[in-house]
């Protein structure tokens, strides 16, 4: 029996090429491994999103395209919709009456939401319990280990203490503790130098075509101190030049861009022109071109193949809890 992966994304927007190093690139590594389960968090999305709701289904669909084109594959992993396997909220409302209060309002995670969070009212009974049922997602398929990103480290903790409290009321010891898996690839920044996301509009999106990318590169900030062609400039503290690093394949590329921008022969307006070549060159082989083949229908249909799957595992964790928490004879 393979160890056993549980980790999701919430469907509030397009992916990214954040989400391509810092999640995807990592599944896609993992299901050779793992039995992976991979969702489409939308109840998640929903404590944020409960206002306007109504590009989160497309936006489900649209991510799930993503990860098939790149890889993610429905003959070795488990790709489903929270919402379609409802046993996630029966078990986060058992986890719910056991977790108590003052674990959740001390999250880090919660805290810093509603502080710095001015477009949408989080203060909801939903939303402090986000842990929860995140906590349910992953213990209710005994999930071994979660690769998620360090912001989510503190709901893996929780994760784990709420499986030691069930354990401990009910001596029984039903769920495994759950390991956080980090990714090491480093940081991809966004066109203004900070951390790629969707909420700062500094994005480069796994769909965007050459136009899109061309407008996005040329907005991205680069040396300071060269500001003409002819000056000399600095590669190790332009983003710029990090993305060639990581697009260029030919490292004889990487040097001679290297070269070239320091001895002033360079300009960034063509540094920038070529980058923009490669990268729409990068989306549209890995996969811009393999989105086409991907129906809606199609991914629909792996949806719900896989949210068959899910709820069998689902099922007898959750006939499990119920006997213990006396609900079930
Ligand atoms: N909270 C995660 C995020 O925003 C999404 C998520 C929901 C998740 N359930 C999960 C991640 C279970 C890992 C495991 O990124």
């Amino acid at each position: 029996m393979k160890n056993k992966i549980l980790s999701g994304m919430r469907p509030t927007g397009p992916l990214h090429l954040g989400h391509l190093f810092g999640v995807l690139d990592n599944w896609v590594v993992l299901q050779k491994e793992y039995k992976c389960f991979f969702m489409v968090a939308d109840w998640h999305a929903y404590m944020g999103e409960y206002a306007s709701p109504l590009m989160m289904k497309d936006y489900g669909i649209d991510n799930v395209t993503d990860w098939l084109s790149y890889g993610i594959d429905p003959q070795k992993s488990v790709i489903f919709r929270q919402s379609d396997v409802p046993e996630h909220l029966e078990l986060a409302m058992a986890f719910s009456c056991i977790t108590p209060l003052s674990w959740l309002e001390r999250c880090p995670t919660y805290k810093e939401q509603l502080r710095e969070t001015t477009t949408r009212d989080l203060t909801t009974y939903g939303f402090l319990g986000y842990p929860v049922l995140q906590a349910a997602d992953i213990l209710l398929y005994k999930a071994d280990a979660v690769p998620v990103g360090e912001d989510q480290l503190p709901h893996l903790e929780l994760t784990r203490e709420i499986a030691r409290r069930f354990h401990d009321i009910y001596k029984n010891e039903i769920f495994p503790l759950p390991k956080p898996l980090l990714t090491t690839a480093p940081k991809i920044l966004g066109t203004d130098n900070r951390k790629m996301s969707k909420s700062y509009g500094n994005y480069i999106a796994l769909s965007d075509g050459p136009d899109v990318i061309r407008k996005k590169v040329t907005s991205m900030i680069t040396d300071p101190a060269k500001i003409k062609l002819g000056d000399a400039g600095h590669p190790d503290i332009c983003n710029v030049y990090t993305y060639h690093k990581i697009f260029s394949k030919e490292s004889k590329a990487v040097e001679n861009i290297y070269n070239e921008c320091t001895s002033g022969k360079l300009g960034c307006v063509q540094c920038k022109k070529m980058l923009a070549d490669i990268l729409a060159e990068f989306l549209k082989k890995n996969i811009q071109d393999k989105r086409k083949e991907c129906t809606k229908e199609k991914v629909e249909k792996i949806l719900q193949d896989g949210a068959s799957q899910a709820k069998e595992v689902a099922a007898v964790t959750i006939r499990e809890v119920k006997k213990l928490a006396g609900l079930l004879a």
